[in-house]
């Protein structure tokens, strides 16, 4: 039998603009997973954590990962998943995401590496479809694996850029428990959009990417905007506008959905505005009779790791 256990972080998709396309892995949470692969077949799934997970084989986001890493490899293996840490699953910084990315990683480590990064987010995106309802998308699973932010250039074929996460930003999450689903906010989105909203947009996209690269947190705040998406999401999230409003005035750079919701998210330039906004966003969910969990983090530059 052998046996590995990985960490793999949180992540926030989309980041504004970057409606399935862009991602970045946040330091202050992840998943914990142990897996051993000892001889037989079957997969086991088992949850130590306080979260109610499905674990039955056919409803966990993993199973589809590993299913189809073990077909292409022609592997036949028991395969025997242990959750020990865990990101609240629903909470929109890319709980399934997290989960499907460790048991790639740590399937290709027990198969010694046969898979590059970009095929583990490929395998990955097999497992997070069957969160949003079939659709896949790496926004989440690409910077759990990779760390940083990333950009997907193309799904056929396949590509992505990574950026360095910069290490004076600070990114303060909100986490407000109410139910949003991936797949009832991706219902909600329109299938066709205005050109001058699309023309926007990419604009956007590419402001935020420059912005990142060079490390300049003003083109970042002005290009982190979503006129396509967050229009349609933000009846989701009580009193989105005014709280923007409010972290605006107190310091904030950037206001966004995080992912498909319902967690929310600023970006700032230091910690102790991170901490004044953490307040101001307890308050606004509290307002509304709303539990709310908030951290603030630094990105998260490298991606899925062994832990041992
Ligand atoms: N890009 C996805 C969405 C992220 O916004 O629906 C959620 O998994």
């Amino acid at each position: 039998m052998q046996q590995v256990t990985v960490f793999v972080p949180a992540s926030i998709a989309n980041l504004g603009c970057g409606f399935d396309i862009m991602g970045m892995a946040i330091e202050s949470a992840g998943d914990i997973v142990r897996m051993e692969m000892s001889e037989g077949d079957g997969i086991e799934i088992i949850n130590k954590t306080d979260f109610d997970i499905p674990c039955s084989v056919e409803d966990n986001v993993m199973t589809p990962s590993i299913k189809a890493m073990l077909q292409d490899r022609g592997v036949k293996a028991h395969i025997r998943v242990t959750l020990m840490g865990k990101i609240m699953p629903g909470s929109g910084i890319g709980s399934s995401a997290a989960s499907a990315s460790a048991a790639v990683f740590a399937l290709n480590h027990l198969l010694g590496k046969p898979y590059d990064s970009k095929r583990l987010v490929e395998f990955a995106m097999e497992g997070e479809a069957l969160s949003s309802g079939g659709a896949k998308h790496a926004d989440n699973v690409a910077p759990a694996l990779l760390g940083g932010i990333v950009l997907i250039c193309s799904y056929h074929p396949f590509e992505y850029i990574t950026i360095p996460f910069p290490k004076d930003f600070c990114a303060v999450v909100a986490h407000p428990h109410i139910t949003v689903k991936t797949s009832e906010s991706r219902a909600v989105l329109p299938e066709k959009i205005p050109l001058h909203d699309a023309i926007q947009q990419w604009a956007n996209v590419g402001g935020l990417v420059s912005g990142f690269m060079k490390g300049d947190m003003g083109l970042v705040a002005r290009s982190m905007r979503d006129v396509i998406v967050e229009p349609y999401r933000k009846r989701f999230i009580p009193g989105f506008d005014q709280l923007g409003e409010r972290l605006m005035a107190e310091g904030g750079e950037t206001f966004n959905i995080s992912g498909s919701g319902p967690s929310v998210f600023a970006l700032c330039k230091d910690a102790s505005v991170g901490a004044r906004l953490e307040v101001i966003m307890v308050e606004h969910f509290q307002q509304f009779g709303i539990k709310v969990d908030t951290f603030l983090s630094k990105g998260d530059n490298l991606g899925a790791r062994v832990i041992f």
